[in-house]
């Protein structure tokens, strides 16, 4: 079983040929909407790569909330641990140009109110994997991963976005995801030690006894774990929308963990995940299921 701790927004997206300056108005070569958060997004890779999985979150009792749903529920994610909150249904205002970067910019509503109490009806059991995100408040974060180690179950804490206040999380999770940019930003805070990227995330393996997964984007994911460091390669894309690429990720990531593939093999499969997710428009909607990631490993 999968569990995901985490955020669900209704993404609303407008394309731009290029990402606007400050104070200037930009017109968009158009708009549409897709289920997106960094928890529903990881919840949903898991369920695409094969998992069983159960989502903890909340949206609120508004009309996008259906459509922030929409893709869990054919995914068959269990939603009977998603609430309705008397917020709005979180959101996200996306920005995607024509090179296919983003920026974004999170409402969280209704995230905002995914608190310990949440927990309560969670019942994590021992081996159970559980993924989290920095879109809930950290205090829940926190208390989620004290309870899965209390579980004995395996917690993958995924920095993203970038909060300064959770340093003192990562040491608590069995695998920390990180991008290259999350990572060297935690570095000061939590004193780590070494020439370059890859020394440091040896350091904090070695203080902390944890796996630590850093994702490079197009150079592929490297990680540093008690039993030694791992690279492996991305796909070689042209990117269209790396929106939810990093999540992809981490949901496939979770799975191969769930059915206890090396962790090589894993890294390997949930790059190859990350990768395809870029190749087409939003967040869910490009998602690719087990058996395409499969036939591009296989075509590789
Ligand atoms: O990681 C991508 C996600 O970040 C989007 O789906 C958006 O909702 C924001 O949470």
């Amino acid at each position: 079983m999968i569990t995901v701790v985490g955020s669900i927004n209704l993404d609303l997206i407008a394309a731009v040929e290029r990402l606007p300056a400050p104070g200037e108005t930009l017109r968009s070569g158009g708009f549409s909407t897709a289920p997106g958060g960094k928890g529903a997004n990881q919840a949903l890779a898991a369920a695409r790569a094969g998992g069983e999985v159960r989502m903890i979150g909340a949206v609120g009792r508004d009309g996008f909330a259906t459509e922030a749903l929409a893709c869990l529920k054919e995914g068959k994610v269990q939603l009977s641990g998603v609430r309705e909150a008397a917020a709005a249904t979180g959101i996200a205002l996306i920005f995607v140009d024509g090179k296919g970067e983003n920026v974004i910019v999170i409402a969280p509503g209704a995230n905002d109110t995914v608190l310990s109490g949440d927990l309560a009806r969670a019942n994590f059991r021992k081996g159970e994997i559980v993924l989290l995100q920095h879109e809930i408040p950290l205090d829940t974060v926190e208390a989620t991963l004290s309870a899965v180690r209390q579980a004995g179950g395996v917690s993958v804490l995924n920095t993203a976005p970038f909060r300064a206040e959770a340093a003192k999380l990562l040491a608590m999770a069995d695998f920390v995801v990180a991008n290259e940019t999350e990572f060297d930003l935690y570095v000061d805070a939590l004193k780590l030690e070494g020439a370059d990227r890859k020394a440091r995330m040896a350091d904090f393996s070695r203080k902390t006894g944890r796996t630590v997964i850093v994702t490079l984007g197009a150079e592929g994911v490297i990680a540093a774990s008690p039993e030694g460091d791992l690279a492996v390669p991305a796909l070689k894309i042209t990117p269209v929308d790396t929106v939810g690429a990093g999540d992809t990720f981490c949901g496939y990531l979770g799975a191969g963990l769930d059915v206890g593939l090396p962790l090589e093999e894993t890294l390997r499969r949930a790059a190859a995940a990350g990768s395809l997710a870029c190749l087409k428009p939003g967040a869910q909607p490009a998602i690719p299921h087990a058996k395409e990631v499969d036939e591009a490993l296989a075509s590789r």
